[in-house]
C-alpha cells in the first residue's frame, strides 16, 4: 500500500518532504503521488502541499499507521500487522483473520465505524485521535485462566502510559481510568474449542487526544481522554509500541508459569480504582455498596460488601 508508506515518509520527516523525494522512493510519477496525497485527505488527513516544498503531514503527527513491522523490531509480537485508516471494529476484523494469522498479530485502525465496549456497548473511536487496535494471541492453555489476560492488559497499559508520565487507575475489570474518569477499555474474546482456546483477541482503545466536548453527550461525565483529564499530549505511535513491549513480556511470563500472574496481582492493586471510596458494586440484578480490597490471583475482585468480603467473578463497579 503505497499510500501507508507515503504517510509513513511524511510522518518521520515531520517537516517538508519533496515530490520528488516520494517519487524516486516509490518509483511513482508526480501524478501517482498527488493521487495518493488526495486519497488521504480524503479519508481526513491534513496535508499541507506548496509546489516548492513538497508536502508536510499536519494531522495527525502521531498516526500509529506509520508503524512497520520494523518497528516492532526485537519483539516477537507486530511481525504481522494489518493496518486501516477506518475499519469496522479491529475485534471483529481479528475475529475474521484469527484462523490465518499468527500468534501477536495486531490489528490497528486510525477509526472505528463499528467499535465495541463490553456489554454490547459502542465505542467512541473518532478518526486521528485514539489508539484503538487488537492482539491475536493462541496461547495452549485451559480457557478457566485466560479471562486473567485482561488484568495483564491493564496493567502492561498501565505499565507503558507511566513510561510517558501519566498516572492510571484500573476498575475491574476492563477500565482503565484517570481522575475518576474512564480513558480506556479493554475488550477481550475468546474463541475456544472445548477446554482449550483456538484463539484470543484482546482490544484495546484509549482515548488519547480528545476535547471534553468532543465525546458524545451521554459519555461526556463519564469519559475523558489522556488529553483531557492531564492536559498531556503523548505520541500514540509510541505509545502503542511500548504497551506491546511491555505486555509482550508479561504474557511470556504468564504462559511460562501457565497462567498465574504473579507480580500482577499486587501491581494490580496498587492502583485499583475503588479502595479509597464506596463504590457501587453490580453482580446480575444486584447492585450493593463497598469497597474494593483486592484481586485474587484467579482475576476475580475481592470486595467488602457490608462488612462481607465478596469474590466478584462477573459483573461491575462504578459510580
Ligand atoms: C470497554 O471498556 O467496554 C471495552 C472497550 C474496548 C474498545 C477497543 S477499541 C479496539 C478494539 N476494537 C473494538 O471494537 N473494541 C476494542
Amino acid at each position: 500500500m503505497v499510500w501507508k508508506r507515503i504517510l509513513k515518509i511524511l510522518s518521520d520527516n515531520n517537516c517538508w518532504t519533496s515530490s520528488r523525494q516520494i517519487c524516486e522512493k516509490f518509483n511513482i510519477s508526480r501524478t501517482a503521488v498527488w493521487k495518493h496525497i488526495k486519497f488521504l485527505e480524503e479519508k481526513g488527513f491534513l496535508i499541507e502541499s506548496q509546489s516548492k516544498k513538497g508536502y508536510k503531514l499536519i494531522f495527525p503527527k502521531d498516526s500509529p499507521l506509520s508503524l512497520d513491522e520494523e518497528s516492532f523490531k526485537g519483539l516477537s509480537f507486530g511481525k504481522e500487522l494489518f493496518q486501516f485508516i477506518s475499519i469496522d471494529s479491529t475485534n471483529s476484523y481479528a475475529h475474521r483473520v484469527s484462523e490465518s494469522a499468527r500468534e501477536g498479530a495486531i490489528i490497528i485502525s486510525e477509526q472505528q465505524t463499528a467499535g465495541r465496549g463490553r456489554r454490547g456497548r459502542i465505542w467512541f473511536s473518532p478518526f486521528g485521535k485514539s489508539l484503538y487496535f487488537s492482539v491475536i494471541l493462541k496461547p495452549r492453555l485451559p480457557v478457566t485462566v485466560l479471562t486473567r489476560l485482561t488484568i495483564v492488559v491493564g496493567v502492561s497499559v498501565a505499565d507503558a502510559l507511566k513510561s510517558f508520565g501519566i498516572d492510571v487507575n484500573l476498575k475491574w475489570p476492563n477500565d482503565i481510568m484517570i481522575n475518576n474518569r474512564k480513558i480506556g477499555g479493554i475488550l477481550s474474546e475468546l474463541y475456544s474449542e472445548g477446554e482449550t482456546a483456538k484463539y484470543v483477541v484482546l482490544g484495546v482503545g484509549i482515548n488519547v487526544h480528545c476535547e471534553k466536548d468532543e465525546f458524545p453527550e451521554e459519555l461526556r461525565d463519564i469519559a475523558g481522554s489522556v488529553y483531557s483529564t492531564t492536559g498531556k499530549k503523548i505520541d500514540r505511535s509510541k505509545l502503542l509500541l511500548e504497551i506491546i513491549r511491555v505486555f509482550e513480556r508479561r504474557y511470556d511470563s504468564f504462559i511460562f508459569n501457565n497462567g498465574e500472574i504473579g507480580d500482577v496481582k499486587e501491581e494490580w492493586e496498587s492502583i485499583a480504582y475503588g479502595k479509597d471510596k464506596e463504590i457501587m458494586i453490580t453482580t446480575g440484578e444486584i447492585k450493593e455498596k463497598g469497597r474494593v480490597i483486592g484481586l485474587k490471583a484467579d482475576g476475580a475482585l475481592l470486595a467488602n460488601i457490608g462488612g462481607v468480603l465478596k469474590e466478584i467473578y462477573a459483573g461491575e463497579i462504578g459510580g
